[in-house]
């Protein structure tokens, strides 16, 4: 039996979907556990082109069963589309996505309400995708929500909403936007009741079975550490864990079982939206990682602010989440640098700090300790074995190993799921 999960290990975006896609093909179960379409996992293979934002990226793998657990939270209209997307491209679904029914639901209001906080919070806001996350998740712990259990029952789905729009008119008037009709929303989503309804089926009794069976399941995180609610750059961070404890909560698998974590980081990081960031790039460095690294988000298109590896966070990250393997993604974006240069550490008023000794402030005033690697200047791409890599990688590889702690087990040198090293 292995239980492997696979989370981002910095601010987002690290080519998860990728390594997922890449390790899932023998698989039994494929699980999204956390957040919602603020994710976009960007899947390359022989299939297409798919920026997936709900559905999780082993879904190619004809064996798994694909599951979206209780702790995501859904937009019924992007659920569908996504549905939609993969059916067209010859993927079957049937009897092979589930969703759970303890799933909460993403309605209009709290898109309405992301805008209107970051908005008010002028010049604190947090950057967030704009898709309802944070006011989504506020109302699952505020027992406010709606759960696909209730959106797929007509009646149970309607006398909810009527509560919610009693309580939520009221914060819309409040900031002086018109209110919202349930007759509205009754009639955008019914079409996606329709859709989503022969895929609610709860899969806690088939996965725990498969427990005991040698089954082998695939957990997918979203978002990362650094955007984890608790351990993240708090305001500067998202409204779910990824942690691999979470899973307990928030996929129904108890800790004990999972038996690799692997931590996906890119060779070099980025960001999106606002937050501390130690080595980020705001000169010509950064503007080449971007356009080689064709760094703009699969959700939102913003361009995502890049930055040098930042080993501090990648060492903290794998002694928090206990992650065993390392995924480096992206390391033929830096085919063409001269000079790479690694964050080994903090410090502040002359003396070495770690990530975790303050607050998202302190973040903002740490300084950078640089190691400086030579670059390979040569093309990576195609390279099959690790012993192959020009002596410059490999020895970039190494010293990320090393700062980390931690082995790195997969090296990703393109987009498509063929482009990987496993050492
Ligand atoms: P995720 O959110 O962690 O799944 O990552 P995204 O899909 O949002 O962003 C990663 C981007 O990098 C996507 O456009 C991927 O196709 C791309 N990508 C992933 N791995 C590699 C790689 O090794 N090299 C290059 N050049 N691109 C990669
Ligand atoms: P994947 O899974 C990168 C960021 C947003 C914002 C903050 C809060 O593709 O790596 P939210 O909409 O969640 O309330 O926004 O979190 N964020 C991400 N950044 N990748 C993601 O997901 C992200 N999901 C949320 O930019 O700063
Ligand atoms: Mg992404």
């Amino acid at each position: 039996m292995s239980v492997v999960v696979v989370i981002g290990a910095q601010w987002g975006d690290e080519g998860k979907g990728k390594i997922v896609d890449a390790i899932a093909s023998s698989v039994d179960f494929t699980i999204r556990y956390n957040g919602g379409n603020n994710a976009g996992h960007t899947v390359i293979n022989k299939f297409g082109t798919f920026p997936l934002h709900i559905i999780p990226c082993g879904v190619f793998s004809k064996k798994a069963k694909s599951y979206i657990s209780n702790g995501v939270v859904i937009d019924p209209g992007v659920l569908v589309g996504e549905i939609e997307l993969l059916q067209k491209a010859k993927i079957d679904l049937q009897s092979r996505l589930f969703i759970s029914p303890r799933a909460h639901i993403i309605l209009p209001y709290h898109k309405l309400f992301d805008r209107l906080f970051e908005e008010a919070k002028a010049g604190g806001k947090t950057g967030t995708t704009g898709r309802g996350i944070g006011p989504v998740y506020a109302d699952k712990v505020s027992y406010n929500g709606i759960r696909v259990s209730d959106f797929i029952d007509k009646k149970k789905f309607k006398k909810k909403l009527e509560t919610q729009l009693l309580i939520k008119n009221k914060i819309l008037k409040a900031f002086g936007e018109k209110p919202l009709t349930l007759e509205q929303i009754e009639k955008e989503y019914a079409p996606f009741r329709k859709v989503i309804s022969p895929f609610v089926k709860e899969l806690f009794g088939e996965i725990n079975k498969g427990l005991v069976s040698n089954k082998q399941i695939l957990l997918e995180g979203a978002q990362a550490v650094f955007l984890d609610t608790d351990w993240g750059t708090y305001p500067f961070a998202t409204a779910s864990s990824m942690l691999p404890g979470s899973i307990n909560a928030l996929a129904g698998i108890p800790p004990q079982k999972i038996t690799n974590t692997i931590g996906v980081v890119k060779a070099y990081i980025t960001r999106v939206g606002a937050g501390p960031f130690p080595t980020e790039l705001l000169d010509a460095t950064g503007e080449k990682l971007r356009s080689i690294g064709h760094e703009f988000g699969t959700t939102t298109g913003r361009p995502r602010r890049c930055g040098w590896f930042d080993a501090e966070l990648v060492r903290f990250a794998c002694e928090l989440s206990g992650i065993s393997e390392i995924a480096l993604t992206k390391l033929d974006v830096l085919d063409t640098f001269k000079e790479i240069k690694i964050c080994t550490g903090y410090s502040l008023n002359n003396k070495k700090v770690r990530y975790y000794d303050g607050d998202e402030v302190f973040l903002g005033k740490v300084k950078p300790l640089y190691k400086i690697m030579k670059g390979w200047n040569t093309s990576i791409q195609g390279i099959k074995k690790f012993e192959d890599l020009p002596v410059n990688t490999k020895k970039y590889i190494l010293e990320i190993e090393k700062l980390a702690g931690v082995k790195v087990k997969y090296i990703s040198t393109g987009p498509s799921r063929d482009a990987l090293i496993v050492r």
